[in-house]
Parts: structure tokens; C-alpha cells; sequence
């Protein structure tokens, strides 16, 4: 008889529900269901490793241990007491319980994390006479709770840091990107390895690195480790046969149409380590340019980028000159391209001064985004200014 499935939810940035779903089917994952800020999914063992390996647009991948309803604190108690926690892993690992809530009556978050927390050094101790230590900063073992207005979920992270954490960024410039959030945003501009693609505003180059990896089809998660290498029930064999797997379907670095440019020189050579440190300088182009001056390197081709986004008044005024700029300079220079500006500031479309063909809602964080796209067709993307 087949094992029971396990159920899994991988959060992602808001926005992105649809397209991990996505992912996680071709991953192996089964009843794969979208939800807000993340997608419910089933599997074994195996699903749970690979997506943790591959996924580009997962933040995590997280174990769902229980899920009941509750209406005070000691249900949540014993519901987290009842749990083998012992057969999952030794108390000599580190644990850490975070806790978000939504519509949740309770009054004290931080007491219901104590109780978690409580329940299950208080089980081990029950049955093995030790407890496991609390390390807020670098557990063995994330536990995540999650309560709505009547239901109480918890989760055993098997994922540890975050998957955006691929380990590859070494030095991060001015506002970087999430890599997952910039994996996305590749993904809903429809862009495919062979593909021409720019990014005139590269920054530390998070595109570039996305889209390199992409290109030579290297899982985002070959160089870390994982949490559940730390669970009991870690089958090193399947682990191990996975990676080589995933390894075997790496394409042999080669120079990629993937261009990236930047204003700033400081910018310029941040993208050139984080480049060089995941072996991918091979793969991308890059030069020092002011996007208003650049030229397209191919007929067509897509661009992806993220403009510089500021707060303060004098930045703002700032960026109020440059958007209409950047506008033209695609109306005059892009036309046969398609071009994704991903940004938070509520301005920028209007200052850009073309027509805008689709608009998706991302959020960047807890700050809400927009991906616009625009597709220049020599001489149709003025905006009337009459109208
Ligand atoms: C928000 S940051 C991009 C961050 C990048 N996506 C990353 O993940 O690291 C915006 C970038 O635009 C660059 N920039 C500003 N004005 C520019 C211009 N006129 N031409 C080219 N780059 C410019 C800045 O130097 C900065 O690196």
C-alpha cells in the first residue's frame, strides 16, 4: 500500500501564487492549490526535496504536522503536544517557533508562541528526558504556527533559510531584489534561455543571475543546505541521487544573450562578484551605461528591470525626470522589444509616457508593487497627451 501523501504550503511573494503553482506541477507535486501568499501542495518525501532544490519561486517549503480547529490557547497546547516530535528529530537540535496570525481572537501572539514552544520541549522531555534549546537566530528546526479565526496549523520548515538564499549574492547594492521575486518576475515577462534579454538597470545584477542560472539550467538550490537533512526521517541516498540528477541536467557554462548595464561603477562591480563567485561571468554581458544612452544590443529582445525607486522629496523630483526619459529612450531605441519595469512607485507609469499593455500586482515584501509591461511597436506607444 502507498504511503499516506504529506501535505505541504510553500509560501512565495504575493502575486506569484499562480506561477509557483505552476512550478510545483512540473516538480511532481499533486492537489496543488493557490492560496494567499503561498500553495498548498501534496507529495512525498521526494516532491519535498526536489522543490526545495529547484523551485525558483518558493520562499520555503513547509511540513504540515497538524491542522485543527481551536478556540483558546490549550487546545493549540495539546494539539502541538500530541505530536511525535521525537520521531522527527533529536533533542539535541535547536528549535525556533514563529507565529503569524489573521483574524486570530486571541490576545497574546507571544504567549501562543510560548505555548507551542512549551508543548514541545515538554514532549520530548516526556519521552527522552531532554528538551531542546530555543536559538532564535540559527535553529536546527523551524517550527511555524499559523492560526485564522478558528483554525490552528503547524509546520516543520524544511527549507531552514530562505530559498531566496541561494547562497550566490555575495555583495548586495542599492535596494537588491528577493531572487525568487526577480525568478517570478523572468517568468511572468514570458522570457525563455535563448531569448535576447537587458537589464539596464542592473544593480547588484539579480536578473542576470536568475537568468544565467535558467539558461544553463542549474538548480538554484545545488550549493545549500537544506533543514530536513536534519530531520530523522532524511533518506541520504534519495538526496543524493536527486542532486546528481539535477547536476546531470546542467548545460556547460557558454556566453548567453543575457546583457546587463548599470550607471555606477559600484553597482557595475557588484554584479560582476556575484557573477564571477556563481561562476556565471562567462555566461552575461555587462558594461557601465547610462540607460538613457544604450542602445539595444539585438532587434529584439526583452528588457526587465527595476528603476531606482525613492521616498525622499529631493529623490523623487529626481526620478520625476528621469521616468519621461526612460519612456523615450524606449520608444526610440526598443521598438520590436518588450519591456517589464517592475516598481513600488505609483508615479512611474504615468511619467513613462507609453501605453501599458498589462499591469500585474507583485508585492515586493509588505510593499505593493507593479509589474508593467510594454510592448514597443515603432511609432504606436505615445500616449496621446490630448487624451
Ligand atoms: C533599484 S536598483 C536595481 C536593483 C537590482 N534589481 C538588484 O536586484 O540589485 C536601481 C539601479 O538603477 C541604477 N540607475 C539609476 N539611474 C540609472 C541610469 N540613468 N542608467 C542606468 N542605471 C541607473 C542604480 O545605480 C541602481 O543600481
Amino acid at each position: 500500500m502507498k504511503p499516506k501523501p504529506l501535505r505541504f504550503f510553500a509560501p512565495c511573494p504575493r502575486g506569484l501564487e499562480s506561477i509557483l503553482a505552476d512550478e510545483l506541477e512540473q516538480l511532481g507535486a499533486t492537489c496543488v492549490k493557490p492560496s494567499n501568499g503561498g500553495v498548498y501542495f501534496q507529495g512525498d518525501w521526494e516532491t519535498c526535496y526536489r522543490t526545495n532544490l529547484e523551485s525558483r519561486i518558493a520562499s520555503r517549503v513547509l511540513w504540515q504536522v497538524a491542522d485543527q480547529a481551536y478556540i483558546n490557547e490549550d487546545q493549540i497546547y495539546k494539539a502541538a503536544y500530541a505530536l511525535p516530535w521525537n520521531d522527527w528529530f533529536p533533542p539535541t537540535h535547536t528549535i525556533r517557533v514563529n507565529l503569524a496570525a489573521i483574524k486570530c481572537p486571541l490576545r497574546s501572539l507571544d504567549f501562543v508562541t510560548l505555548k507551542i514552544k512549551d508543548a514541545v520541549c515538554d514532549k520530548f522531555r516526556e519521552m527522552s528526558g531532554k528538551r531542546p534549546s530555543v536559538d532564535t537566530v540559527q535553529p536546527d528546526i523551524r517550527i511555524h504556527g499559523f492560526l485564522d479565526a478558528r483554525r490552528f496549523t503547524l509546520y516543520v520548515d524544511t527549507s531552514g533559510d530562505a530559498l531566496f538564499k541561494r547562497g550566490l549574492r555575495k555583495t548586495a547594492g542599492d535596494a537588491p531584489l528577493r531572487e525568487n521575486l526577480a525568478a517570478g518576475i523572468l517568468r511572468l515577462s514570458g522570457w525563455k534561455p535563448g531569448t535576447p534579454l537587458l537589464d539596464p538597470m542592473c544593480g547588484s545584477g539579480t536578473f542576470l543571475l536568475e537568468a544565467a542560472q535558467m539558461a544553463l539550467n542549474i538548480a538554484p538550490g545545488i550549493k545549500r543546505q537544506f533543514a530536513f537533512e536534519r530531520l530523522n526521517q532524511f533518506n541520504t541516498l534519495l538526496w543524493n541521487n536527486l542532486k546528481e540528477a539535477a547536476i546531470a541536467k546542467q548545460q556547460p557554462s557558454s556566453p548567453q544573450p543575457i546583457f546587463g548595464s548599470d550607471l555606477y561603477g559600484d553597482a557595475l562591480t557588484a554584479a560582476q562578484t556575484n557573477l564571477t563567485v556563481a561562476g556565471l561571468d562567462d555566461v552575461v554581458q555587462l558594461k557601465q551605461a547610462n540607460m538613457l544612452e544604450i542602445s539595444a544590443p539585438t532587434p529584439t529582445g526583452i528588457l526587465v528591470t527595476n528603476p531606482p525607486y525613492g521616498v525622499r522629496i529631493g529623490e523623487q523630483e529626481k526620478l520625476a525626470a528621469l521616468y519621461p526619459k526612460v519612456g523615450d529612450t524606449l520608444k526610440r531605441k526598443f521598438s520590436g522589444w518588450n519591456a517589464y519595469i517592475f516598481t513600488g512607485d505609483p508615479m512611474l507609469p504615468k511619467l513613462m509616457r507609453l501605453s501599458t499593455s498589462r499591469r500585474t500586482p507583485l508585492f515586493n515584501g509588505a510593499l505593493e508593487c507593479r509589474l508593467f509591461e510594454y510592448k514597443m511597436i515603432a511609432g504606436g506607444m505615445r500616449k496621446d497627451k490630448t487624451k
